[in-house]
């Protein structure tokens, strides 16, 4: 799916070859595991109304915004500020991108290790006969552990290693291509039982019905910072894939796929897991456990659970796995590229540090679980940083480097290769990398973090 231009730079082929790649790498643990989780912790409906929102105004313009920086500059995230803003202090996003893929995938590993582990326990049929409660102690038991989980981890971290020196676009993609439609597949027939069980409506309401009263300053921060972490904004990883965009490609149809699936693959995951939240009367607020104490219920009252089971960790990992590989791609590429170190090199250097912060993500969740800042234990806390803070400013400066550095009409001619641009359409999207995205950006941050405070 990808060939060598004259100038030796990666193209993708296929215009779907680009679709798979952007959409391997939104679709991930944020769809699955982050999304139903913190829907549940801010209270449902007003806070996926606030997130489909930020989704529709911010998120796709900045992703439309980082695929166009990226065609136009032909290089990583960090070398495409250097390259459009010669001599400016733009390069400086790029840095704050690098700081955001190493802590975000610190966390995404120790996540990605969980999903391993599920899948031994789904193979040896550790789920059956349990009780809700008992599932839920399965959980817990295991996360607390010091010595197991690590070791998924670091075995997880070792398979996005290998793939990124590899290659990333020759190999997985193809995989990625079949095995991602098979995992919504799975989770549209994990929806279909959720929601014909027993007292599941209450959890179709709780996730459709907006109630505005349970909404927070904090979670409508949350809600933005999860619209740039499940679209994979703000760090550069789309400036990356956007470098290799052929010119024939129309960037803003990509852009509206890749979000449109991204959304759907979440709120599919969310009809799979609250109906039945409230019909084993599980608590909706339970936190980064959720969807693993929530799921084994549902496979245990479904025929061919053992075999729904095992597939849709597996397919959960592979998941995991075409995302991780995109947010290491970032650090691995200012490392080779502005520190001047091979590819390999770079490539086992970065993994290893990162894998270090892991391991402590990891023992946070036990032995270390009483060391904490601002109440948060050390997982929750690069969680919250690096979605909550670095992501939504990296947004704020790419949307103000396309709406005000490049200006229009630089845009139009990027946006016009490959399609037709309406006149009206472009007016909108200057508009709201413009004004809209960055002040919203500013207020939410603001009020989120307590500086500002509307109501
Ligand atoms: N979007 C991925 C997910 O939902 C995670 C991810 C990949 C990411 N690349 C990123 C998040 C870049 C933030 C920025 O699981």
């Amino acid at each position: 799916m990808s060939k060598k231009s004259s100038h030796t730079r990666d193209l993708f082929v296929s215009k779907f070859g680009v679709i798979a790649a952007a959409a391997g790498s939104a679709v991930g643990l944020g769809n699955i595991w982050k999304f139903p989780y913190i829907t549940g912790i801010y209270g449902g409906g007003a806070f996926l109304f606030v997130y489909l929102g930020f989704i529709v105004l911010i998120g796709l313009p900045v992703m439309l915004s980082e695929f166009a920086i990226g065609r136009r500059s032909r290089s990583n995230a960090f070398g495409a500020f250097k390259k459009l803003a010669p001599g400016s202090s733009w390069k400086y996003v790029g840095m704050l991108g690098v700081a955001a893929a190493f802590m975000i995938l610190a966390f995404y590993g120790v996540v990605a290790g969980w999903s391993i582990d599920y899948i031994v326990k789904a193979l040896s049929n550790s789920f059956a006969s349990k009780t809700p409660g008992e599932l839920e102690s399965l959980f817990i038991n295991f996360t607390e552990l010091p010595l197991i989980p690590v070791l998924y981890q670091l075995f997880f971290m070792v398979l996005t290693m290998a793939i990124v020196i590899v290659g990333v676009k020759d190999g997985i993609e193809k995989y990625a291509k079949f095995l991602m439609p098979l995992l919504v597949v799975i989770i549209i027939v994990l929806g279909i039982r959720a929601i014909t069980l027993n007292g599941a409506s209450e959890g179709l309401k709780f996730l459709f019905y907006p109630d505005f009263s349970k909404l927070t300053a904090e979670g409508v921060l949350s809600a933005l910072g999860h619209a740039f972490f499940s679209l994979s904004l703000g760090m550069g990883t789309l400036i990356t894939y956007g470098s290799y965009i052929n010119d024939k490609n129309n960037l803003s149809k990509t852009a509206v796929q890749v979000t449109l699936a991204d959304t759907v693959i979440a709120i599919l995951a969310g009809i799979a897991i609250f109906p039945a939240v409230f019909a084993f009367g599980i608590e909706p607020g339970k936190g980064p456990g959720l969807v693993f104490i929530t799921l084994p219920n549902v496979f245990q009252q479904m025929p061919g659970g053992y075999f729904f089971s095992i597939l849709f960790f597996l397919l959960l990992t592979v998941a995991a796995l075409t995302s991780s590989i995109s947010i290491l791609e970032v650090v691995v590429a200012y490392f080779k590229e502005e520190l001047k170190i091979k590819r390999k090199t770079a490539t086992i250097i970065s993994t290893v540090l990162i894998s270090i912060v892991g391991v402590f993500c990891s023992l946070s969740m036990g032995i270390l679980g009483d060391y904490k800042l601002f109440d948060l234990n050390f997982f929750d806390l690069l969680d919250w940083i690096s979605a909550n803070m670095l992501l939504p400013l990296g947004g704020l400066f790419i949307s103000l480097f396309v709406g005000w550095y490049l200006g229009k009409d630089l845009v139009q001619n990027e946006l016009s290769k490959g399609s037709l641009v309406i006149k009206s359409l472009l007016n909108v999207f200057i508009f709201l990398v413009r004004f809209i995205a960055p002040a919203a950006i500013a207020i939410v941050f603001l009020n989120g973090i307590g500086l500002l405070r509307f109501g």
